[in-house]
């Protein structure tokens, strides 16, 4: 049965290919809200795609952008129940002049897959979606019950997911989560992920004048609200990259020895880094190692800022505000209210005179922490090992995923996270990517952890 499944993937892997670009056009960036028509739009693709499939499929309102909710049932009762998880929105393709091809008419070039939610996440959900229809088409059945949550808020913080979940809760009863949202060590070393980074963030705004003013007339006389923001900002960091915000690190676990040794043990350094990013060198918090930093490290970053003019040539102003986007990425024990607290604490005791502070936008999600030894997560350990031709690396993951959080409290069901891109897809940059082999293989796992389960 297994392989009959698998030889009909194989054997319709150009039509799953052409699938999966036809929905990787929908441009649904969820961040923007002239592109709201489109995120509908691509519900409706998934939603239309998984009822041909012989599912049950509905488009789900919420407050925001809608959930795709689909279920197939076995006809005898005891059989396991999965849950998969994913997002059909996408993270904002600007600047659009660094892309080699358009972000969203996908185009494949050497072997990947190019555009905007290939790999974060259209490519790697609908790879469920396809073992799935493989199973459906090639058996007529299933060996496990299949419920689809895929939702069109994640890249904003799915700020209405978990009002979603509590309210349907009997809907989405299951026995284990399964999320592929992340990525493969490299083609043959998966990744079974333990354990996200949360999530904090707000806007800062600085305003100094009622209005821009001429910098002649008024230069020397008033404060600059850039120059005040830039202060703020420095303020929160040392020289050499640890936050200064004070209590910031207070309830930051200590690390023991062990960790210490078992994150050492993965094979990603300074060097992996640099070549990855471009950067001439890491930075961070000198007494910590890259993975250290990554997996159980809090940060601070500036996301964007912005203020005066930065049209072409030159405007002799200043500015009457500035502004800019700050996240912190939490791990576990910190609490994420208190985060933001203590960091616009910090930021208004930073502000020189003469400059108002405010924020807005404050939103977080807590950090997690899965545990690896339910039988689900070992069906999807042995569905990795034989896909990929090894057992998979167990790691803490850097990004989050806000869902994982909601559906522990919520659900309280395993959750297996096991991502099918490769670390180089450049998710959130330009040139988005994801390799066919990738689909290929994420269809092959999850048709082998479905076997499994
Ligand atoms: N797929 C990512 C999360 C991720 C990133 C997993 C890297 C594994 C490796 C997800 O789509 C994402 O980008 N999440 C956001 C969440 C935020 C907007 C609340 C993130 O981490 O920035
Ligand atoms: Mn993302």
């Amino acid at each position: 049965m297994l392989n009959r499944v698998l030889d009909y993937a194989r054997a319709h892997r150009d039509e799953y290919l052409k699938d999966l670009l036809e929905y990787l056009a929908i441009p649904s960036v969820s961040a923007q809200p002239d592109r709201a028509r489109d995120v509908k739009m691509a519900a409706l693709w998934l939603s239309g795609h998984l009822h041909e499939a012989g599912l049950r499929a509905e488009v789900m309102p919420t407050a925001g952008h809608p959930v795709v909710y689909a279920e197939w049932s076995g006809p005898d009762h005891h059989r396991p129940t999965v849950l998969i998880y994913g997002h059909y929105d996408v993270q904002p393709a600007e600047p659009f002049e660094l892309w080699h091809s358009e972000p969203f008419r996908p185009v494949v070039r050497d072997g990947y897959l190019y555009a905007r939610g290939a790999s974060d996440n259209k490519g790697q959900h609908l790879a469920h979606v396809k073992a799935v229809v493989s199973y459906l088409r090639a058996e007529g059945t299933l060996p496990v019950n299949v419920k689809f949550l895929i939702e069109g808020e994640e890249e904003i913080g799915s700020p209405n997911l978990s009002a979603f979940i509590a309210a349907h809760r009997d809907l989405l009863a299951c026995d284990c989560v399964m999320i592929s949202d992340g990525a493969l060590f490299n083609l043959t070393q998966p990744v079974l992920t333990y354990g996200l980074r949360g999530l904090v963030g707000f806007e800062v705004q600085v305003r100094c004048l009622d209005r821009d003013v001429h910098s002649g007339h008024y230069g020397g006389n008033v404060q600059n609200p850039a120059f005040a923001l830039a202060q703020i900002l420095a303020s929160l960091k040392d020289a050499q990259g640890r936050v200064t915000v004070p209590g910031f690190y207070d309830d930051v676990r200590v690390l023991s020895a062990e960790e210490r040794a078992a994150l050492a043990r993965i094979p990603y350094s300074d060097a992996d880094v640099m070549r990855e990013t471009g950067a001439s060198m890491a930075f961070g918090e000198p007494e910590f190692t890259v993975n250290e930093r990554k997996g159980v490290r809090p940060t601070l970053e500036v996301n964007g800022m912005w203020s005066g003019y930065t049209g072409p040539g030159s405007k002799t102003i200043i500015p009457a505000t500035a502004h800019a986007k700050i996240t912190c990425r939490l791990v576990p024990n910190q609490d994420p209210a208190k985060v933001i607290r203590l960091v616009q604490d910090a930021m208004r005791a930073a502000a020189p005179a003469g400059a108002e502070v405010t924020f807005n936008d404050a939103r977080g999600t807590p950090a997690s922490l899965v545990s690896l030894d339910a039988p689900q997560i070992q069906a999807a350990a042995r569905a990795a090992a034989a896909t990929y031709g090894n057992p998979p690396f167990y790691e803490l993951e850097g990004g989050s995923i806000p869902v994982v959080h909601d559906f522990q409290s919520l659900l309280g069901k395993p959750i297996a996270l096991l991502g099918f891109g490769l670390p180089d897809d450049n998710i959130h940059s330009p040139d988005e990517r994801f390799a066919v082999v990738c689909y290929e293989k994420g269809i092959e796992a999850s048709i082998r952890f479905i076997a499994e389960l």
